[in-house]
């Protein structure tokens, strides 16, 4: 089954101020490279190649001068500009003509994720309505919330609740069939204004549709959110870099192991780079394809 992917990189970044006032949060460096790649890098994991990203008037030509048209990468990209922020399930109306009746992943362009992807490719491959994944956390109160029962099957879903039934909040990585446009076009804004992904998840929820998958231990999803968890997250990402001399999210090299492009394509596009670093890694680690 092809699944499209969409990578929502708007909002206004109001908690990093002044850090963002400029450029978003999703352009920011985490550790070594702008805070996109990571989302990319999970869509393109998971094998998929025909990827839209969402953001602001502002910020769209920043994401596209950046990216580009993702060829380089074997990968399709566009860019929708999303006049004002109402909401993650807000994504699917302005990619309602790219999703196009397909199975769609919808990955927040602040959301980190490292660790085997196996879970990911099995909801890819297994999604039969929708499917959100569970992560514990010590916080779930900040959070999308998911209840379930011994076997797994959802009971509830909260957003951000004062008392959360359960410690598994929901990260920002969405599978839903195609219908997700329509049930999206039928949620109303919540109290804050926005369209809730939540919402999403409850109308799924309601006929049967909505599976939990669990995130686990072995995996970290990480936050962008604050000052401090930016810079957590660039500690822990910058700790398995030095580690392992291997980078995370390293595109050229992803795209290269997904086998998107071909060992001469990577070098054209690494002899392309400027003198850096990353130019330097990708040039060291050619011979291990
Ligand atoms: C959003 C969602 C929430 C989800 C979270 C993941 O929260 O509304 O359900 O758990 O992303 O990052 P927000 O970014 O609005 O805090």
């Amino acid at each position: 089954m092809t699944t499209k992917g969409i990578i929502l990189a708007g909002g206004s970044g109001t908690r990093l101020y002044p850090t963002t006032a400029v450029f978003s949060k999703q352009l920011q460096p985490v550790y070594d490279k702008p805070m996109i790649y990571y989302p990319l890098s999970t869509l393109m994991l998971g094998g998929i190649r025909d990827i839209l990203i969402i953001s602001t008037p502002e910020d769209t030509p920043n994401f596209s001068k950046l990216l580009g048209d993702g060829s380089h990468w074997g990968i399709n990209l566009q860019y929708i500009v999303q006049h004002a922020p109402k909401g993650i399930a807000e994504a699917f109306i302005y990619g309602a003509e790219f999703i196009d009746g397909a199975q769609v992943c919808l990955i927040l362009g602040d959301n980190l994720f490292y660790g085997k992807l196996d879970f990911f490719r099995n909801a890819l491959q297994n999604n039969d309505g929708g499917t959100v994944f569970g992560y514990r956390v010590t916080n779930p109160e900040s959070y999308g919330v998911v209840e379930f029962s011994s076997e797994g099957k959802v009971l509830s879903i909260d957003e951000k609740p004062s008392k959360p039934k359960s410690n598994y909040a929901i990260p920002g990585l969405y599978i839903f069939d195609s219908n997700v446009v329509d049930i999206s076009k039928n949620i109303k804004p919540s109290q804050r204004g926005e369209l809730e992904i939540t919402e999403v998840q409850k109308a799924y929820l309601a006929q049967g549709k909505l599976r939990v998958e669990l995130m686990g231990r072995g995996l970290a999803w990480l936050d962008t959110g604050t000052p401090e968890n930016l810079l957590e997250a660039a500690e822990f990402i910058a700790a398995i870099e030095k580690r392992q001399g291997r980078k995370i999210a390293c595109l050229e090299e992803v795209a290269l192991g997904m086998n998107f492009i071909s060992k001469d394509d990577y070098l054209k596009s690494v002899n392309a780079l400027p003198n850096c670093s990353y130019r330097d890694y990708c040039l060291r680690i050619i011979d291990d394809f």
